[in-house]
């Protein structure tokens, strides 16, 4: 079987009705990322950055996955099928997906302030000052935040540099080190990238872009590699 290595980003999320970041209205534009998504807004300001990552979490109890999320579940009937995403929320695990990687970490699961090997899935929406892990330190969010090491980089630029197939779904591509992955990719491999957004793609050479929303283009691209089935 061959193997399409997916990296995915907010845009496959959106019509399931979760704000992107960079986008107009994105969710970059209401806050500032120093005073909500860094250790030192964490340390300076705990309560806005318990509340944004609960106000995230809590809305992701309300929405499903989308066409395109179960439109790459499919795709696993005929192609081995790998996800990367800088998401945060599960919902490539929801509609069914058998490998997901999380880049950036998972809403859904907490972990200490003093051993980061200690992680927790989260009950319920609702993260507090006072909840504590197994050695007693306030639990914080699982998210990877600006200025914090990208654990999993090492093992997505080694799965990326095993793709047939490579496509990318829903990203700015703004944010590195998750940006460079596709620098990975073995020369000749054909890559795809679905947004239907203005992106400036020259740094990724023979990418065939796909300029639709996530749900009909991943669609769309399933039909021709199924069609094909070699890209
Ligand atoms: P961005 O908000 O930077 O980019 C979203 C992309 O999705 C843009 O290219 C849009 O054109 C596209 N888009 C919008 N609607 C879409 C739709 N319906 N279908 C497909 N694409 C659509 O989000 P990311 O690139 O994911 O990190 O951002 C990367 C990282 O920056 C995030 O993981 C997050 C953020 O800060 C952390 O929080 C650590």
């Amino acid at each position: 079987m061959k193997r399409i290595v997916v990296l995915t980003g907010a845009g496959i999320s959106a019509e399931s009705g979760i704000r992107t970041f960079r986008d107009s209205g994105g969710l970059w534009e209401e806050y500032d990322i120093m005073d909500v998504a860094t250790f030192e807004a964490w340390e300076q300001n705990r309560d806005l950055v318990m509340e944004f990552y609960n106000q995230r979490r809590k809305q992701l109890y309300e929405v499903k996955p989308n066409e395109a999320h179960y439109a790459l579940v499919d795709l696993e009937k005929d192609f081995d099928v790998r996800i990367i995403t800088q998401n945060v929320d599960d919902l490539h695990e929801r509609a069914g997906s058998s490998h997901v990687m999380h880049l950036h970490g998972e809403l859904k699961k907490v972990r200490s302030t003093v051993d980061d090997s200690l992680v927790y899935d989260l009950d319920g929406w609702e993260l507090k000052v006072g909840d504590h892990c197994e050695k007693g330190s306030q639990l914080r969010p699982h998210i990877v935040w600006f200025g914090e090491p990208v654990e999993m980089i090492p093992a997505a630029a080694d799965l990326s540099s095993t793709a047939d197939i490579y496509v990318i779904i829903g990203t700015s591509l703004n944010v590195y080190p998750a940006a460079g992955l596709v620098g990975y990719v073995r020369p000749g491999t054909p890559v795809y990238l679905i947004d239907p957004g203005e992106m400036s793609v020259g740094h990724i050479p023979g990418v065939r872009v796909i300029r639709e929303k996530a749900g009909r283009g991943t669609r769309q691209l399933a039909e021709m590699l199924r069609s094909g089935k070699s890209g």
